[in-house]
């Protein structure tokens, strides 16, 4: 495995991301860990090299971290990147100038002399026959003067010092940034590094994962009983067909639907995991007791937190009658959730300050101490995409696995304003249409459905009523929006380019099908100053 210390950049995840998808195991770490810690995981010989990542502080302030020295004593190959290239530099006895000028965007990179990290890697060769890589910097400060035992790796006309090698002690440092894809031959000299310098086996692979995390579950629960939060989203269904797969019947699920599901949502987890995986499922409807609570309210954030209340406390009442024990049952033990890598970053299992915690309710946070239960969580070592291949590989269906995200609230945010049973009914027929026809519509360029080409589409309810004609008649009824976007992180995004076919034919069938909605509108608006949501 590979150990990734993380000095706080945004981009420390994709590092990861990037080795994973080198089918290579590794893990983010935050880059104050102790060197007796760092000792310790290297112990039992599975560690074959570590990367520093980069970070947004320079060396010279005083709050800025080091690297353990233990990182350099080892005998492991070092990979540093940006920050992680200057502290290596500072650390190992080289020289790191603060820039006046900071140094982002794209940069051609000239390799020099030849070594095990870049040799054959390039985007060009320039007349003079000089290897060149188109690179990403985002840099203040520069390495200026090279360790003892160093020779120059890489240089730009502004950085003459771009990356640095000790090939006897397998330390490698550049200053652009590998990991992200503006850097066009990043992955590979990042495979470079840990498939051939660090020796590591390119053995990571989903298959082989089910049956390590099957025994590991089995092995952690014994014959305990666990009980698991399923709201059909992808991270809860993947950990249940995991744990089913590893416990069987020792799993219950409980599914609360709060009425503000999706058209026929309820039902088809059910049809899934009762009716294909013979799953334990308890299917609690809540709908009554959720609308009661949220009738007369209309301010976001106020409906946001009755929902959040009402499902912990529903879960919680199904969790404390299922840990009780009785005539079949020993009464649970566990809490089980899915958790993924990412949440675990965010919340501070890893070094980065600034990032905001975002949890969904679903996530019952303080619930396993107030009932006594221990946490399962096994897939707290994936990224999204590896819990989505871990999902098909379960046999899960495709749609179900790469479903767009929906949030926790569900419904209750995309109706503006109060939320009524009625609107709800009538948002839920309006949206499901919306999302056949993504599906249905097929993008000639890709080859893939529209529903494949955003990142996420539904339809907004809005409590307004506008005049229409219908046939020799006058309507006066409600109005929805259409929102489809694309976006790669959903902190920004575009509204997508959907082809005027496709909205045609979706406005025209949900004004025709849906009684009670006579016009539908396009929101055409980007995230920022919009937000995805309209609540
Ligand atoms: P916004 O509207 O902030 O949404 O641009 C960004 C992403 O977050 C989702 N979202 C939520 N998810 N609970 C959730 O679980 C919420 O209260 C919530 N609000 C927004 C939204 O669907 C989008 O993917």
């Amino acid at each position: 495995k590979i150990l990734i210390l993380d000095f706080g950049s945004q981009v420390t995840q994709l590092i990861a991301r990037r080795i994973r998808e080198a089918h290579v195991f590794c893990e983010v770490h935050p880059c104050d860990v102790s060197d007796d810690w760092i000792r310790a995981y290297a112990r039992d010989g599975k560690l074959k090299g570590i990367i520093l990542s980069g970070s947004h502080a320079s060396v010279y302030e005083d709050t800025t971290d080091k690297a353990p020295q233990a990182v350099f004593e080892l005998g492991l190959p070092v990979l540093g990147i940006c920050y992680g290239m200057q502290t290596m530099a500072h650390q190992l006895g080289g020289l790191v100038t603060s820039g006046h000028q900071r140094e982002f965007g794209h940069a051609n990179v000239r390799a020099h002399g030849h070594t095990a990290l870049l040799d054959g890697i390039q985007d060009f060769t320039t007349p003079e026959g000089h290897g060149m890589l188109q690179v990403w910097m985002s840099h203040g400060d520069k390495v200026t003067e090279l360790p003892p035992g160093f020779k120059l790796m890489a240089s730009t006309d502004s950085c003459p010092i771009a990356g640095m090698a000790d090939e006897v002690r397998r330390f490698y440092a550049v200053q652009f940034h590998p990991e992200v894809t503006h850097t066009k031959r990043g992955a590979a000299i990042l495979e470079r590094f840990v498939l051939d310098i660090c020796a590591t086996r390119a053995d990571w692979i989903m298959g082989d994962y089910i049956s390590e995390a099957v025994e590991a579950i089995r092995a952690q629960v014994g014959d305990e009983e666990v009980i698991l939060g399923l709201s059909g989203g992808v991270d809860s269904s993947v950990a249940a067909a995991l744990i089913h797969r590893a416990i069987g019947d020792q799993l219950t699920c409980v599914f609360v639907d709060h009425g503000l599901l999706r058209l026929n949502e309820g039902d088809m987890v059910m049809e899934m995991f009762v009716g294909k995986l013979h799953a334990k499922v308890i299917r609690v409807d809540a709908s009554d007791q959720f609308l009661g609570q949220l009738a007369g309210v209309s301010d976001p954030e106020a409906k946001r937190k009755i929902i959040g209340r009402e499902f912990v406390e529903v879960f919680k009442a199904q969790a404390l009658a299922l840990t009780a024990s009785g005539a079949s049952t020993k009464g649970a033990k566990w809490l089980a959730q899915g958790t993924i890598y990412p949440d675990v970053i965010e919340s501070g299992g890893a070094k980065n300050k600034k990032a905001v915690v975002i949890k969904s309710h679903h996530n019952v946070g303080g619930l396993p101490e107030q009932l006594g239960l221990k946490l399962l969580e096994p897939l707290r070592e994936l990224f999204k995409d590896e819990v989505r291949e871990l999902g098909v590989a379960l046999g899960l269906p495709y749609h179900m696995v790469y479903r767009h995200p929906f949030p926790g609230p569900g419904l209750g945010v995309r109706i503006l304003g109060e939320v009524k049973k009625e609107y709800a009914d009538l948002l839920r027929r309006a949206d499901a249409i919306f999302i056949e026809e993504l599906n249905n519509f097929v993008d000639e360029a890709t080859g893939k459905t529209w529903y494949e080409l955003t990142s996420q589409a539904f339809t907004v309810f809005l409590p307004v009523k506008s005049v229409g004609v219908m046939g020799d008649g006058r309507t006066y009824d409600y109005v929805v929006a259409l929102r489809a976007v694309q976006t790669s992180d959903f902190m920004t995004a575009d509204w997508a380019e959907l082809p005027y076919a496709l909205l045609k034919k979706v406005s025209s069938r949900i004004i025709n099908e849906v009684r009670g909605i006579n016009r539908v509108t396009y929101d055409v608006s980007s995230k920022p100053p919009a937000t995805i949501e309209w609540e």
